[in-house]
């Protein structure tokens, strides 16, 4: 049986660019020889929108729609208006994808440095809820910009894109050797949404004996991420507060250069996209001083998505064998993508 991969490749802005080609380095050694990758490369970001004015249009996301996965480096420019990329392109993708679960893998790896005492094992994944609560622009303003200003911005929760976000998670613990759920939210004041994630976690519980629960409040969880990492293996959680103990999780868990994510569409319906979790770092971009071992990371969980589970561990373990090796190395963007893309083949 011959198989094949049809990527969409967005390499987008400073940095990701540079760091996209490393991925698809790493993703074309790794590929066995009859699996065949084909690869579309789409100018989004700060160019196209000079260019055209254009962020996302509905013709780009039927193109999009076509391809099996995406690949995304980063989008965003100090030379484009704070925010109409994020929400003109980003959001809208993650939205119209119907990306409702987003996926944050933590691992500190060996040869890693963590700003927490003891290099602790971290091991743990967040599946953030990504098309509800506070990020789905149900609000609005009056009185703006008087002293009477009034500004709501509604968390939304409903009971389908809880459940489907929720049964996801325990999913991925169910398939971990710990097989432990930890559902994080506010539940004591944030009470009707906490409820219904409470209600609906320990309704989808029953269906999983095998995997351990726990709820812990947000507030109290940002205090374990510091000192007691290791209790976590899978967490889930809404939007808002995903986004927050994410960056908190890349923070003690290597950084922002071996930070992966993925954004997930589990019915398929439509393409995943694979990203690091940096942006276009525009300090340093063209320097080739980017670490692009996010990116091959995200590659490793692109892979999994796909059914390649064997590539996907040879990325990983290239990435542990090299970050291990690494020491106090300084090598170019280039240099380490090479580098991960022998270890794979060899
Ligand atoms: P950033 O992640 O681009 O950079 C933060 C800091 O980390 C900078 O000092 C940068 O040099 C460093 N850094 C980031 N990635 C690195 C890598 N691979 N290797 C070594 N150092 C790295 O975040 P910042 O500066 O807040 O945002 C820059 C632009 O990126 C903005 O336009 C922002 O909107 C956009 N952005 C886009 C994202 C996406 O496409 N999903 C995510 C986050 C930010
Ligand atoms: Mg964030």
């Amino acid at each position: 049986m011959s198989r094949s991969i049809d990527l969409a490749v967005i390499p987008g802005d400073g940095i990701g660019q540079e760091v996209v080609a490393q991925g698809l380095k790493v993703l074309n050694a790794v590929l066995p020889e009859d699996v065949k990758l084909e690869t579309k490369e789409y100018d989004f970001g700060a160019r196209r929108y000079h260019a055209s004015g254009e962020t996302l249009t509905d013709a780009d996301l039927a193109d999009l729609k076509a391809h099996d996965a995406i690949l995304l480096g980063a989008i965003g420019d100090p030379s484009v208006p704070s925010g109409v990329l994020e929400r003109g392109f980003l959001l809208k993708l993650r939205f119209a994808f119907d990306h409702h679960v987003n996926l944050r893998p933590s691992r500190l790896l060996p040869g890693v440095a963590t700003p927490l005492a003891g290099q602790p094992e971290i091991d743990f994944v967040v599946v953030r809820e990504g098309t509800e609560g506070p990020y789905t622009g149900n609000g609005g303003t009056i009185r703006k910009g008087t002293p009477h200003e009034v500004a709501t911005e509604v968390s939304v929760n409903t009971a389908f894109g809880v459940e489907r976000v929720v049964r996801d998670a325990f999913a991925r613990a169910q398939a971990r050797p710990r097989k432990k759920l930890t559902l994080v939210h506010k539940n004591n004041v944030l009470a009707f949404a906490g409820h219904l994630w409470t209600n609906v976690f320990n309704k989808v519980a029953e269906e999983f004996p095998e995997v351990t629960t726990d709820y812990i409040h947000v507030d109290a969880a940002t205090i374990y991420l510091v000192t007691d990492p290791g209790r976590f293996d899978v967490i889930v959680t809404d939007n808002l507060f995903g986004d927050i103990i994410t960056d908190l999780a890349a923070a003690v868990s290597g950084g922002i250069g071996v930070a992966a994510s993925g954004n997930i569409n589990p019915s398929r319906e439509f393409p995943s996209m694979f990203e690091p979790v940096h942006g276009s770092a525009p300090d340093i971009a063209g320097q080739g001083k980017a670490d692009p071992t996010a990116t091959v990371l995200s590659v490793a969980l692109l892979l999994r998505h796909l059914g390649y589970d064997d590539e996907a561990s040879r990325v990983e373990e290239a990435v542990s064998a090299d970050l291990g090796a690494r020491g106090d190395s300084t090598r170019t963007t280039d240099e380490i993508g090479t580098a991960l893309a022998v270890r794979v083949a060899g």
